[in-house]
C-alpha cells in the first residue's frame, strides 16, 4: 500500500490538517443530519441574518438555506471559518446563494477578534466547533461572538461528550467504519480515538482508496463539561441559559453531565 498524506496534528495546528479532512468531510458525516431540524426550528422563530461559526464545507448553511421563506430578501446567513479548504469547498457548494446575496462566507477567528459592521440576531456555533477552541481563548472567542450580537441574540453551542468517557475499551485501537463514497469509490474508513489529556481527545482517522492509497488525517477535542460551559457564557455576558436535550426544544435547566450522550446543546440570550 501506498502511503500518500499522514498528518497527525493537535488542536493548535488544526489548519494544516484541513485538506485531508475536507476531501473527505462530507462523505464522513453525510448521516449525520439530526441537528439540522433544531437550527432550522430556530430560524423560524429568531429574524435574520444567522451566523454560522465553524460553518465548514456547508452542512447547516446548505440546509437553512434550503428551507429559507420565498418571502425572505437580501442577506440571510452568514458563514465563517478558519480552514481555507474547508471554505472553498464550502464557497463552490453555495455559490448560487452566494450569488442572489442571500449568504457571505468568510474566513474569520472568532478567537481574535468580533466581525467588524456586521451584527447578527443568532450565532449557531455548530457541531462541535467550540471543542477546537483552545482553553486560553474560549472566553475571547465567546466574548467576541456576543459582540457580533445583537442585544438579545441567541447563540447556539453544540459541544461535545467524548466517545471514550462511554467506551473506555476502545482506545487507541483501531475500528472499522462503514465505506464512504467519494466520486463513486468506495473508501475504506478505519477510525482510532485516545485521550492525549484527560480532557482533550485526539481522534485519527484512516481513508484507504480501492487502489491501495492510505490518507490519514487526525484532530483533538476539548471536552468542556456543560457547567463549564454555562460558567464561560455567564461570564461572557449570556443570560437565559438553556440546555435543548435530543437537538429539541423548549429547554431545560438541567447541566449536569450526561453520561449517555454524545453531545450536549446549549442555547443562550446577550444580555
Ligand atoms: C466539525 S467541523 C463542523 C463543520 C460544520 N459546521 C458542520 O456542522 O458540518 C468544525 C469546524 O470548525 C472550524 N473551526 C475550528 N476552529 C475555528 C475557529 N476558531 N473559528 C471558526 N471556525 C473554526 C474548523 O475549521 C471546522 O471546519
Amino acid at each position: 500500500m501506498k502511503k500518500e498524506t499522514a498528518l497527525n496534528e493537535g488542536v493548535m495546528s488544526v489548519g494544516k490538517t484541513q485538506d485531508v479532512y475536507a476531501r473527505h468531510y462530507d462523505s464522513m458525516t453525510v448521516g449525520h443530519v439530526e441537528d439540522l431540524p433544531m437550527y432550522q426550528q430556530i430560524a423560524s422563530i429568531e429574524t435574520p441574518p444567522y451566523l454560522e461559526v465553524g460553518c465548514g464545507t456547508g452542512r447547516v448553511l446548505l440546509h437553512l438555506l434550503s428551507k429559507k421563506p420565498d418571502a425572505a430578501q437580501g442577506h440571510y446567513l452568514t458563514g465563517v471559518d478558519i480552514s481555507d479548504a474547508m471554505l472553498s469547498i464550502c464557497r463552490k457548494r453555495t455559490s448560487t446563494f452566494i450569488n442572489d446575496g442571500f449568504l457571505q462566507i468568510m474566513k474569520h477567528n472568532f478567537s481574535i477578534n468580533e466581525l467588524q459592521d456586521q451584527k447578527f440576531h443568532t450565532a449557531f456555533v455548530t457541531f462541535f466547533t467550540f471543542n477546537y477552541i483552545p482553553e486560553n481563548l474560549q472566553t475571547n472567542f465567546l466574548t467576541n461572538i456576543s459582540k457580533s450580537l445583537h442585544s438579545g441574540g441567541l447563540i447556539i453551542l453544540d459541544c461535545f461528550y467524548p466517545y471514550l468517557k462511554l467506551h473506555p475499551e476502545k482506545a487507541g485501537q483501531w475500528l472499522d467504519n462503514e465505506p464512504i463514497f467519494i466520486n463513486g469509490r468506495s473508501i475504506e474508513f478505519k477510525q482510532k480515538t485516545q485521550m492525549i489529556t484527560p480532557a482533550i481527545e485526539k481522534t485519527e482517522w484512516m481513508f484507504i482508496e480501492p487502489n491501495g492509497t492510505i490518507n490519514t488525517t487526525s484532530r483533538s477535542k476539548i471536552y468542556v463539561s456543560p457547567q463549564e460551559c454555562v460558567r464561560l457564557l455567564k461570564a461572557t455576558g449570556f443570560t437565559d441559559i438553556q440546555r435543548l436535550l435530543n437537538y429539541k426544544m423548549p429547554g431545560v435547566n438541567d447541566f449536569t453531565e450526561d453520561p449517555r450522550g454524545f453531545n450536549f446543546v446549549l442555547m443562550a440570550r446577550k444580555q
